[in-house]
This record gives structure tokens, sequence and C-alpha cells, in this order.
């Protein structure tokens, strides 16, 4: 993966959560209309991302052929950044995709100079099939291989392509990510459209912060917001203050933030949910430092970073069926002294307080604020 690109973490749209094996180019087109049109790429969205299922076989000299689906692929990178939008795509190690379609095994450098070709921006790489190359050697050797191979292949293309790993977190990948050419590598396995999968990704998100920074960041996978559902398009059954909590979480953490709905369908919550600039500013700080849970408690957590302006951004998250009074102490923020408070959701300055803030968190829900005086 190239050093230069991600030096914030990614923001923009991926097609797996809405449409999954049923993308179409004229869905993809849609979406990149759209994200104009619904004045998120004024937010800072820029990826549109292809995932899986647009690759049918390889022709004689073995290169890689898109399926009926996409008639074109080079036009539709040129119609993507025409709008201004940046162009991602999908492949996997092994012999075949995460869906059963054609992937890079023995192809990686054919495959780079195809991508390069075709504009593109940004690599999802997804493990899958190599297990049968691996054959269960999950040594870090082993998992390393694929990711090295195609960073060569990537580092050899006229273009910068940033490069994401889709691993699900295998041998701590967080550790090793980015000497291994990741500009972002999946800590766990695949969101799913529930409270139970949404808790337990961001739980499992602690202690990795300080693995992450500017050009390499943790990937606890897509957003789960708006109309989803694998092409049987039904709204995220996240209810609104966990979509609030998955979104809060997500800027703290400093995720890849990629949009996963129907960008045709956004409603009035999903467009504010995603275009509140203080969490964005909070995702995309040029410090670069992921929060980390400062403390924990009969699952309700603070969460804190600094940012680069000398404040701090903290979550007060309550993973508990009942409302829940939470406080942030400044002894975990390593401040002292009466501090202005800024509640980022309801875009309010509560006023300043010494030694700490408390206040009541909705159950499954996050407060999300902003503590101290900007340099
Ligand atoms: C895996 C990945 C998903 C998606 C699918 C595509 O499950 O983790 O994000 O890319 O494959 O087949």
């Amino acid at each position: 993966g190239d050093k230069k690109v991600a030096q914030t973490p990614p923001m923009g749209w991926n097609s797996w959560n809405v449409w999954g094996t049923s993308v179409t180019e004229e869905r993809v087109k849609a979406s990149a209309d759209q994200m104009l049109q619904s004045g998120l790429a004024g937010h800072g969205y820029g990826y549109i991302n292809i995932d899986d299922a647009w690759e049918a076989g390889r022709d004689a000299d073995g290169k890689i052929q898109t399926n009926e689906k996409f008639p074109d692929i080079k036009a539709l990178g040129d119609y993507i950044h025409g709008l201004g939008l940046r162009f991602g795509i999908y492949s996997s190690p092994g012999t075949k995709t995460c869906g059963g379609y054609t992937a890079s095994y023995q192809h990686e450098q054919q495959d780079a100079d195809s991508y390069a070709a075709w504009g593109v921006d940004y690599l999802k790489y997804d493990w899958c099939s190599y297990e049968d190359v691996a054959k269960g050697d999950h040594s870090l050797p082993s998992l390393q291989k694929p990711y090295l191979v195609m960073s060569d292949a990537l580092s050899k293309v006229n273009r910068d392509i940033v490069f994401s790993f889709c691993q699900y977190g295998m041998g701590d990948v967080w550790k090793w990510g980015a000497e291994t050419g990741g500009n972002s590598w999946r800590t766990t396995g695949d969101i799913q459209d529930n409270w139970g999968s949404l808790h337990d990704i961001y739980t499992h998100q602690a202690g990795h912060e300080v693995y992450a920074g500017p050009g390499h960041w943790n990937d606890p996978d897509m957003l789960m917001v708006g109309i989803v559902g694998f092409g049987n398009t039904h709204p995220t059954h996240l209810k609104p203050n966990e979509q609030i909590l998955h979104m809060s979480m997500w800027c703290l953490l400093s995720s890849p933030l990629l949009i996963g709905c129907d960008m045709t369908r956004l409603d009035p919550f999903t467009l504010a949910l995603l275009s509140n600039d203080e969490a964005l500013d909070i995702n995309q700080d040029p410090l670069g430092k992921p929060a980390a849970r400062v403390t924990t408690a009969d699952d309700k957590d603070v969460w804190a970073r600094p940012l680069f302006d000398g404040t701090h951004a903290v979550g007060l998250v309550n993973g508990t069926d009942e409302p829940a009074t939470i406080t942030a102490r400044w002894s975990d923020l390593g401040v002292k002294g009466k501090q202005p408070v800024r509640d980022l959701w309801l875009h309010k300055d509560l006023g300043a307080f010494a030694d700490s803030y408390s206040v009541e968190v909705p159950a499954h829900g996050c407060v999300l604020l902003k503590i101290g005086k900007s340099k």
C-alpha cells in the first residue's frame, strides 16, 4: 500500500451491505450521483467502492474480465472520476473471492496493472479462498504472504491505490498490517444488521488504537445505516440510538467510514447521522490518534482521544439495556481545572465543569462530547 494515501481514514460508499452480489454498473453510478446530490461528498465522502461480484473469468492472456453487469469498467471509473469522486474495487488473494468469483491468485501483477488502467484508487483484498493455499498455516509469514505479494504489485503501478486488508483480524493483523503494506485492516468478522453484532465489534476494538495512525487504520467494517439488506432492501435493524452509538464509535476509532446503504433512498435521519461535521472532524482529526477505552464497568464505557487542537473527544457509551449515568473524569483525560464541554450530537455548549462531567446515556446509546478549549 502507498504510504502517502489515507492520511485520514477513507470515507465513501461500498456496495456490499445493500446490494451484495446484485451490484450493477447502474447501481454504482446512481450511488455516485447521489453522493453529490445528497451533499455527502461535501462532507468528505469520496470513495465509490464496488465490492464482490463484478468479476468474470480471464481471457487467453490471463487478463481479468468483468461480468455482464459491468460492460465497461474503465468508463465507469471515468464517470466516477468525472464527478470528482474516487473509484474502489475488490478482490481476493485466493483463486476465488468470498462470493465464488474469479480472484487474483498468481495473477497479482496482471490484476494490479488492470486496476491501474481502469483508474482504481482503492483495493479491498479479502482472504477467503486463500485458505486453500495457506492450508491452515496461520503463522505470521503465511498470513502476511498474500498481502506482501499484492502490496509489491501495487507499488509497481503508476497510481496511488489505498490497500485495504480484509482477513477479519487473524494473527492480530493490527500489529503487522502497516509494515505489510496495509492502509487499513479489518479487525473482526463481517458486521451484521443487529445490535449484538455492533456491540461485539465495538467492544473488541479496545487496545488496538496504539497500532493505527495516518496512513494505516483499524477497520471495524462498514456502516450499517439507512436502507441495507443484501439486495432485499430494508431499513437497518439498528435503532436510532444504536446508530448514533455506531457512528460515534466509528468516529472515535478513526475507522474508515464506508456507507453501506442504498444511496438513492437516504432518509433525513440517516443523512443527519452521516453529515454531522462535528463528529466527522473527530474521525478525520489530523493527529490521527484513535480513542482508547479509558474506563469500563458493567458495559458502561468511556472512550477518549486527544485532538490536534488540544481538546479531547469523549464517548460515554452505554452497552446495557437500561439508561445509565456515565461520568467522564478529567483525570482519565490528563486535564485539570474547569473545562468547557460541548455535546456534538445536540450541537450545544453545556457549560464549564471542574474535574468531571456526568450525564444519563440512553440504553444502547452514546453521548459524544468535546472537552476543553481549543488552542
Ligand atoms: C467477505 C467480506 C465482506 C464482503 C464479502 C464479499 O465476507 O468480509 O465484507 O466483501 O466477503 O463476498
